[in-house]
């Protein structure tokens, strides 16, 4: 696996100071709105506020369990799971919910709801959830992703909270994918190029 790796984009220590610093920041907010709050040394609020954390499945399962172990506050965690890029393909296809793995209740309503994806690239899985939320009707919607790539579509769609800024490039590592593969790479890294086409070609044979 290690021999598939091009380049090492965000190595792991500057993630988890990322993480760690944006966890941060949504603790000070969620506080900050909570009637209770305490905004200035991050207690949880004593008459907590319903919050619900939803990760986007299953590239954003590393982000989140790392992001909520900094988040000191009563939560609870629904998931979601969206597929876009179906087996090894580098280039956004339609996104779709796959219920199977869904677990949303049918109201959201009284939630402040905090949707966590991994990746923000032409934003329509992004936008999906954020649609499918709505219709829940939660008290408030907000949307952290791990990376954005700074290409014009994904620039386009707002985010409250990102935790980098990357060049437009397929990466995988700490959750992201290729071909189901390299979630597990402690670092955010790009692939070389013949691994890339190695893994389109053995899909395009496998259909
Ligand atoms: P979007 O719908 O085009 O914004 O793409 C979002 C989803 O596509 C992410 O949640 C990822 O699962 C996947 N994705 C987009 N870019 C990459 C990448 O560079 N590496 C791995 N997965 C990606
Ligand atoms: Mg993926």
């Amino acid at each position: 696996m290690q021999d598939d790796i091009d380049r090492v984009l965000i190595d792991r220590a500057a993630i988890a100071d990322r993480v760690k610093a944006l966890a941060d920041q949504i603790t000070g907010d969620l506080c900050a709105a909570a009637p209770d709050g305490g905004a200035g040394d991050h207690a949880p609020p004593t008459d907590p506020v319903n919050i619900t954390l939803i990760p986007i499945l299953t590239g954003s399962f590393i982000f989140a369990a790392d992001l909520i172990r900094h988040l000191p506050l009563l939560l609870q965690i629904r998931l979601l799971s969206v597929s876009s890029y179906p087996g090894a393909s580098t280039s956004p296809r339609q996104a779709r919910v796959r219920d199977e793995m869904t677990h949303l209740p049918a109201s959201l309503e009284g939630n402040h709801v905090l949707l966590l994806d991994d990746i923000l690239d032409s934003g329509q899985t992004l936008q999906m959830a954020i649609d499918l939320l709505r219709d829940r009707r939660p008290a408030s919607l907000h949307t952290a992703v791990l990376l954005r790539k700074r290409r014009p579509q994904a620039m386009a769609v707002p985010v409250d909270y990102v935790a980098f800024d990357i060049p437009d490039e397929f990466v995988v590592g700490y959750g992201l994918d290729f071909n189901d593969y390299y979630r597990n790479l402690p670092d955010i890294v790009t692939l070389k190029d013949d691994v890339v086409r190695r893994g389109q070609q053995a899909e395009q044979h496998a259909m």
